[in-house]
């Protein structure tokens, strides 16, 4: 399957939001990965329906929405209302995961779930088959722009033998951390997705670096 790369809004002008949508639109980007922090689970707030709104508006290419928030069950309809085409929720801020995925799905998107950097592979094995993705945080979970933890390649390793062994359709992710220093190997570990934030937005040509990731990926 061909690779994914997800740019990051969290790192982009928000005062050229616009703009910024607009060059990923024009980019060789797959998705938009869309970061939602209510400032409970994760220590920091970011932005939430009234901006997802907007960059729906421009945005030509599939919505990624990871939701960082407590409870957030109580607005799957909101986010598929939005233009969300997969929405993740963490299995830290869910008690009942199952009910969460299978709810997701009725509302028409896709389901994912995200794992905190200390939070064992294994726990999905019981769901993996409702999965559409996985994804990986390759740092704790809040703010753009840190550095990428290296345990995730075993973790990447044990859950691929997960996906394979039950002959699951589920995508891995990676987010957090990813930049040229670690795409191919991301990659060659058995990631299908990778989010980068800063590593995009804050290149001199933002565009030059997506091609080069991208090229990167494909291997
Ligand atoms: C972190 C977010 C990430 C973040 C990645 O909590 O989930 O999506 O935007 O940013 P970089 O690529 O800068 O680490
Ligand atoms: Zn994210």
């Amino acid at each position: 399957m061909k690779k994914i790369l997800a740019p990051s809004i969290l790192a982009a002008d928000f005062a050229n939001l616009q703009r910024d949508v607009e060059m990923v639109n024009k980019s060789a980007a797959d998705w938009f990965h869309i970061d939602i922090m209510d400032g409970v689970f994760v220590p920091n707030i970011s932005f939430g329906m009234p901006v997802l709104q907007a960059i729906n508006k421009h945005a030509t290419k599939f919505i990624d929405v990871h939701l960082m928030i407590v409870n957030p069950d109580q607005y799957f309809k909101t986010f598929a209302e939005l233009g969300a085409n997969m929405l993740t929720v963490h299995y830290e801020a869910s008690t009942h995961l199952h009910r969460s995925i299978q709810s997701i799905k009725a509302n028409g998107m896709k389901a994912g779930v995200a794992l905190n950097p200390h939070t064992n592979v294994q726990l999905l094995k019981d769901t993996i088959k409702d999965i559409d993705m996985v994804c990986l945080m390759s740092v704790n979970p809040g703010f753009g722009g840190q550095h990428f933890i290296e345990n995730t390649y075993d973790k990447i390793r044990e859950l691929k033998g997960i996906i394979t062994a039950q002959n699951a359709k589920t995508l891995i992710e990676i987010d957090g951390g990813v930049t040229n220093k670690n795409a191919t190997q991301l990659i060659e570990a058995g990631a299908d997705v990778l989010v980068a934030g800063s590593y995009v937005f804050k290149a001199n040509n933002p565009i030059q670096t997506i091609t080069d990731l991208k090229q990167m990926m494909n291997i």
